[in-house]
């Protein structure tokens, strides 16, 4: 039953033992310490205990200006390590691999002195544009955030390219109006991200595994499309990139109709993926995207759509997914609900997020945890 998602995948040269992913999913469960505490750990612990193959973990920030909300993990200093440390551990306890996505907003950081690539207002605050000094100093914090991924014990690491965040907003022609070498025209706008890239892999050594989170399309009218992110891709795979996580959107496109009535649909990223993959053969696309049923996900394997699939609302709603997909649990699917958006909603209220379809002692569980 669904015999291709048990099958072993490699990511450059570490060997997974399936192909499904948990997908990086922040939720607002870190203390304003940022650092790992006992919440973030049991959410992991029973992430990892699902039997998915990869665990990839939410947007560790790697400087403070970078912080897309105050309750966010950091990993801008060697303090942070230790906490991580244990965080990997428990991961790879239950025989996953461990991953750290490592992350900065940009524009989007909930901070006063947030930063971008060009001075465009955000959510009622204007980013400072970025210098010369800054950029180099953005690519410094990444590739330190990298080693320390490596310290603590993580088998790989991923650089946080989605969401718009700030790597995106490099890339985006909405949001990098610079006239400078690191603006202009498409192969301008790559050059901060690829910049980081090289800085990264010099940093960790060929060996660590350094993955991607693609935005494939930005959903925003003039936005980035394929047609841009697919040569971008390629640019990723020769600048040594093991795998792309592809996805699509950013926060100035969740409010909007179409995004709105596709993120409702089943598997609606994927058919980015597919387009992803076939501009970077040789390495490995996580598609994701409410990808609801096993049924789906085997077949995004077996046409080669995709050589992983990524779970996040989906295995936070059934963490029981995996052994369903398997046939050794036979009741059927909790799914996530395309009307039910709580665990955004609490995000973005910087509440400690849970599910719509938790059930009510759960749910309570977690509120007395938290003091609510
Ligand atoms: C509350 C919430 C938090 C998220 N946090 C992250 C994150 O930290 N990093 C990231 O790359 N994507 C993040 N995502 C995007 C998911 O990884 C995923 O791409 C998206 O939710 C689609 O997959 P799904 O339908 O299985 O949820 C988040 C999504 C949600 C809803």
């Amino acid at each position: 039953m669904n015999d291709l998602l048990f099958t072993p995948c490699k990511l450059g040269n570490l060997t997974v033992a399936n192909r499904i992913v948990s997908l990086p999913l922040y939720l607002a469960y870190p203390d304003e310490d940022h650092e790992v505490n006992d919440l973030v750990l049991d959410y992991y612990d029973e992430t990892a205990r699902t039997g998915v193959g990869l665990v990839v973990v939410e947007n560790a920030t790697v400087e403070e200006c970078g912080l897309g909300n105050p309750r966010t993990l950091l990993v801008s200093e060697e303090r942070f390590v230790p906490g991580l440390a244990r965080l990997a551990k428990k991961i790879q306890g239950y025989g996953a691999k461990a991953i750290l996505q490592i992350h900065h907003a940009g524009r989007y950081a909930k901070r006063a002195d947030r930063i971008a690539p060009s001075a465009i207002e955000t959510w009622g605050v204007t980013p400072e544009a970025m210098d010369v000094a800054g950029i180099e100093r953005v690519i410094a914090a990444f590739a330190a955030g990298a080693r320390r991924a490596r310290e603590a014990g993580f088998d790989g690491l991923e650089l946080h390219g989605g969401t718009g965040y700030l790597l995106a907003q490099f890339l985006s022609p909405r949001t990098n109006l610079r006239e400078d070498g690191y603006g202009g025209d498409a192969e301008r706008r790559m050059r901060f991200p690829l910049e980081v890239v090289r800085a990264v892999r010099a940093e960790v050594g060929r060996d660590f595994v350094l993955g991607y989170r693609f935005m494939a399309d930005e959903y925003v009218p003039g936005g980035l499309t394929l047609e841009e992110t697919a040569p971008f891709a390629k640019e990723l795979a020769g600048s040594g990139v093991d795998y792309l996580s592809v996805m699509t959107g950013c926060y100035d496109a969740f409010a909007l109709p179409r995004y709105i009535e596709d993120d409702a649909t089943e598997g609606f990223m994927v058919p980015f993926a597919e387009a992803i993959k076939r501009a970077v053969p040789a390495i490995p696309v996580i598609a994701a995207g409410r990808i609801q049923r096993p049924e789906m996900a085997e077949r995004i394997v077996r046409e080669g759509m995709a050589d992983m699939v990524g779970l996040a609302r989906v295995l936070f709603a059934d963490p029981e997914w995996v052994r369903k997909a398997r046939g050794e649990n036979t009741e059927p699917l909790n799914e996530c609900l395309n009307t039910c958006a709580i665990c955004l909603k609490r995000v973005m209220m910087q509440k400690p997020a849970y599910c719509g379809q938790w059930a009510r002692p759960r749910r309570r569980q977690l509120l007395d945890r938290i003091g609510e």
